[in-house]
């Protein structure tokens, strides 16, 4: 797979320019990550820098015999009608990125003319954000998805991968974590997607609202719920099995699927595995995680509202009444696996059946990277489950 990196105007003066914005990258460093991470992705990575307007467009128009574009149009990206047909033009998947977040910034930088006519956008993710948009890529290559909306606002959208095999197949709804926080996105998920669809399972990979775009407690939960009675509506075309549905989260998304199991749906769910999750708000609140995540999502402390922050903590909830498997890093320096050990602890004691597994010298990322050993782990404790 080929790919080409296009950065816009001023993208040459990373490094130096607003550090505290852009990071302490350099153009060139950041060319050298990105031929690198292509390989790890199988793909061979071309890379073009530009501060103007007709050689961007020049250069797209000849990347019409490559597979897909990652594309940071710098200040081009809020008013650039001529870089947006050009994407449209050559008709290759184009992912937006952006190094900062331009949600939380001047407000002339929330609007992009180029996201509608590219696959997906990542932003606020520093120069990592170029890493995923190639992993993107690269997954959107190695397993077809369908990408279904499955209600009114426009987070309200997953991407659905079919096993070859014959069905009916298991359902791996899958949750991404990321602290709750909008800069955080399904195609972190999308590795372990490709490598579970490969091994057998349906994957409904899920975005929902989050903090920075109308999501927080409740309105986030409300979304992961609905895309989960949504299987209903598409279970017989793809011929998915609705009596083993298993609930997959990583981090706040463990969360958000320990929350979903509490709080029933419209279809039964026979499992949840929960991969370094937040199974007890409050214990994440006072070890601070993600920085003043715990508070952003639920917008009041403990102290403020007690009551909210029992019926958002799945140790309050107990028991779920599902199956457990829960896993976390004893290095994760992220969500501390002291939050897990409790909370499957807490869970064994109230009648769940839990399966806790805290692995040695592993940290937050390698529990849903299949390039990593501890996703075998992960992923044989999953197939289990189905
Ligand atoms: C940028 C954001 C744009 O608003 C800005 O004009 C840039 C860089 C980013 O990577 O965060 O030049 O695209």
């Amino acid at each position: 797979m080929r790919l080409i990196i296009i950065n816009g105007p001023n993208l040459n003066l990373i490094g130096t320019r607003s550090p505290e914005i852009y990071g302490t990258t350099t153009l060139e460093e950041l060319e050298a990550a990105c031929r690198d991470w292509g390989y790890e992705s199988g793909c061979e990575v071309e890379t073009f820098q530009s501060n103007h307007e007709g050689d961007i467009i020049d250069r797209l128009h000849a990347a019409r015999d490559q597979d897909g574009v990652v594309i940071n149009p710098g200040a081009f990206t809020h008013y650039s009608y001529a870089i947006r047909d050009a994407i449209d033009a050559i008709g290759l998947p184009t992912v937006e990125v952006h190094i900062s977040n331009v949600r939380d910034r001047e407000p002339w930088r929330r609007t992009s003319v180029v996201s509608e006519v590219c696959v997906t956008t990542i932003f606020g993710r520093g120069v990592g954000g170029y890493r995923d948009a190639i992993r993107h890529l690269a997954a959107r290559a190695a397993w077809p998805m369908e990408t279904i909306t499955y209600g009114p606002h426009t987070d309200n959208v997953g991407d659905l991968r079919i096993p070859r095999s014959e069905g009916p197949h298991p359902v791996a709804v899958l949750i991404h974590g990321g602290f709750w926080r909008n800069t955080a996105a399904r195609d972190l998920l999308d590795p372990a997607a490709v490598d579970l669809t490969r091994r057998g399972w349906a994957t409904w990979n899920i975005e929902f609202a989050r903090v920075g775009s109308g999501g927080g407690f409740r309105a986030t939960s409300a979304d992961v719920s609905l895309a989960i009675g949504a299987l209903v509506d598409f279970a017989e075309g793809h011929h998915l099995d609705l009596d083993r549905i298993v609930l997959i989260g990583h981090g706040s998304g463990g969360h958000l699927a320990l929350q979903a199991a509490i709080g029933r749906s419209e279809v039964p769910i026979s499992a949840v595995a929960a991969l370094a999750p937040i199974g007890d708000l409050k214990a994440a609140h006072e070890a601070d995680v993600g920085g003043g995540a715990v508070e952003a999502f639920m917008r009041r402390t403990p102290e403020q509202s007690p009551e909210r922050h029992v019926a958002a903590s799945p140790i309050m909830n107990l028991p779920i009444g599902v199956p457990l498997l829960i896993v976390h890093g004893e290095e994760d320096d992220r969500i501390p696996a002291e939050n897990s050990r409790s909370f499957a602890g807490r869970a064994a004691d109230e009648g769940d059946s839990v399966v806790y597994h805290q692995l040695e010298g592993i940290g937050h990322e390698a529990l849903i990277d299949p390039t990593m050993p501890a996703w075998e782990k992960v992923v044989d404790e999953i197939d289990r489950l189905r």
